[in-house]
């Protein structure tokens, strides 16, 4: 692990572009469930059910129970030292930072984070299936049918459902600051989701230089120059201390 963390740390500091992917796992130490595996959101609620088109057609206030109960849950939680890690790494680059999210949480941002591509949505927002008006609800509880205040239509959360595209303009940013970057990290993701996933080999075809930071090996440790195991929480802020020291040796 220390020969790993070094060289993670030296990729790094070799980078002036870097470019993070950050999944479920990395709020996992501040509380929130993942999505796959043991105890994860997807076992005790099917997909098909709360995050589709689909299933918000057919039962819009089941939908909305289920975002209720993860909004009431973030309001519960605080980031913790993986992304403040991240916040760090962002402070002392000289060069790009942009840090591409899966997760809908608000963490990287409370946490400090400035350049945050959020690529699924966010749950603090909610958007009128009407006027489309997004808006900002924070955690505040809403009902379970919640309405536009401009034009009376149905609101809906302002996340990316399965079968649904990504926005658009959030999203080719991600490409072009993915493509263009030096070193990217892949943290906490089971990269299995597209076209999120997809961004590991887009790095790699691009010559990006690959960290991985995850609990076990995934699709994308097969790309990564180093795969770093552990707890994103503890494993970042040892990488980033590392990458600081060497910093003002290599200077
Ligand atoms: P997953 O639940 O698929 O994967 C979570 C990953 O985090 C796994 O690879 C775990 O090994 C890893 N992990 C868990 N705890 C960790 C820790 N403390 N430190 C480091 N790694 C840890 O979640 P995502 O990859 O984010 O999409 O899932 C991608 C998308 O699928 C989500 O954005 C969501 C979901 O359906 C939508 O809702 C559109
Ligand atoms: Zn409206």
């Amino acid at each position: 692990m220390e020969e790993q963390l070094e060289h993670a740390a030296r990729l790094l500091r070799g980078a002036r572009r870097v470019a993070v992917l950050t999944g479920a796992g990395i709020s996992a130490e501040s509380g929130l469930a993942t999505f796959r595996g043991a105890g994860g959101l997807w076992e005790g609620q099917r997909v098909e059910d709360v995050a589709t088109p689909r299933a918000f057609e057919r039962d819009a206030a089941l939908v909305w129970r289920f975002y209720n109960l993860r909004r009431a849950n973030l309001a519960t939680v605080q980031p913790n030292p993986g992304h403040r890690a991240l916040v760090d790494l962002e402070n002392r680059l000289t060069g790009n930072f942009t840090l591409v999210t899966q997760n809908v949480d608000g963490l990287h941002q409370a946490a400090g984070s400035k350049n945050v591509l959020e690529i699924h949505g966010a749950i603090r927002l909610v958007r009128c299936t009407g006027c489309r008006l997004t808006t900002d609800r924070g955690v505040e509880p809403l009902p379970d049918l919640p309405k536009c205040e401009d034009c009376g239509s149905l609101l809906r959360p302002d996340v990316v459902w399965f079968e649904e595209m990504l926005p658009h303009d959030v999203w080719r940013q991600a490409e072009e600051a993915v493509g263009a970057c030096e070193c990217f990290l892949v943290i906490g993701t089971s990269a299995v989701v597209h076209p999120a996933a997809g961004l590991v080999s887009w790095a790699r075809a691009n010559h990006a230089r690959i960290i991985e930071i995850n609990l076990t090996a995934t699709v994308a440790t097969s790309y990564a120059d180093t795969a770093l195991q552990g707890p994103s929480g503890v494993v970042l802020p040892d990488l980033l201390k590392r990458y600081a020291e060497g910093k003002t040796v290599d200077s």
